[in-house]
C-alpha cells in the first residue's frame, strides 16, 4: 500500500442552490471515465446518528443551541476521518459536497468567533482542492426557490457568503456557477485531473494556516 499513490481529497463548496450536488455527481461520473478510483461523499452526513439529529434541526424540528450545532456538524466530520483517511490512502479519490468551509462560513454568518469555529476542524485530512461554485445570493434564492430548510434565506446567504470570502486560500478554484451546468463542469474538469495526478503519498491535515 505504502508505495500506492493516494487519492485526492476534492471539495465543493458554495451557497445553498448553487449547483454542487448536481456538478459532484456529474464530476464524479467523468473521473470515473477516466478510469480513476473515485467515490461521492456529502456533509451532513444523515445516515448516522450524529447526522440524523443534525437533519431534525436543519428541518426546525429541533432547537439547538448554536455552539452545539456547530460541534455536531464536525462531530459529523470527525466520525467519517477513518473510513476517509483509509479510503484516500488505497487510492480512493473522494468528492465531497461540503466539508470544514461550510462548518465555519454558516455558523460564524451567525456571529459565532471565526477561531472558535475553526478549532475543532484542525486535523481533519486537509482538502487538496476546494472548488468554490460561485454564485450572488441573490442569483441563488431566484434559482428554482429554496427549501424549507433552516438557512435557505437571502438574508443569511448573504453573510455566509461573506464568510465565504474570507476562507478563500491556496487550494482554491474560484468557478463561475452563472454558467450553464455543462460549462461549469468543463470549467472544473481540468484543475480536478491535475490535483489528482499532484497527490502524493501521505495525507495533510487540515491547520487553517
Ligand atoms: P446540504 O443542503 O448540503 O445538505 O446542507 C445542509 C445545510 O447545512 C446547508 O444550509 C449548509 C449547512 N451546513 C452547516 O451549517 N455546517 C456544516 O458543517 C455543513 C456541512 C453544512
Ligand atoms: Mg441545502
Amino acid at each position: 500500500m505504502g508505495a500506492e499513490k493516494r487519492g485526492a481529497l476534492i471539495v465543493l463548496e458554495g451557497l445553498d442552490r448553487s449547483g454542487k450536488s448536481s456538478q459532484c455527481h456529474r464530476l464524479v461520473e467523468f473521473l470515473k471515465g477516466t478510469g480513476l478510483k473515485v467515490e461521492a461523499w456529502r456533509f451532513p452526513d444523515r445516515t448516522t446518528a450524529i447526522g440524523s439529529s443534525i437533519s431534525a434541526y436543519l428541518g426546525g424540528g429541533a432547537e439547538l443551541d448554536d455552539r452545539a450545532v456547530h460541534l455536531l456538524f464536525s462531530a459529523n466530520r470527525w466520525e467519517k476521518r477513518l473510513q476517509m483517511e483509509r479510503k484516500l490512502m488505497a487510492g480512493t479519490t473522494l468528492v465531497v459536497d461540503r466539508y470544514s468551509y461550510s462548518g465555519v462560513a454558516f455558523s460564524a454568518a451567525k456571529g459565532l468567533d471565526l477561531e472558535w469555529c475553526k478549532a475543532p476542524e484542525v486535523g481533519l485530512p486537509a482538502a487538496d482542492l476546494v472548488l468554490y461554485l460561485d454564485i450572488s445570493p441573490e442569483e441563488a434564492a431566484v434559482r428554482g426557490g429554496y427549501g424549507d430548510e433552516r438557512y435557505e434565506q437571502l438574508d443569511f446567504q448573504k453573510k455566509v457568503a461573506l464568510q465565504y470570502k474570507g476562507l478563500q486560500g491556496k487550494r482554491w478554484k474560484i468557478v463561475d456557477a452563472r454558467q450553464s451546468f455543462d460549462q461549469v463542469h468543463e470549467l472544473m474538469r481540468e484543475t480536478c485531473v491535475k490535483t489528482v495526478s499532484n497527490c502524493l503519498n501521505g495525507c495533510h491535515h487540515l491547520s487553517w494556516l
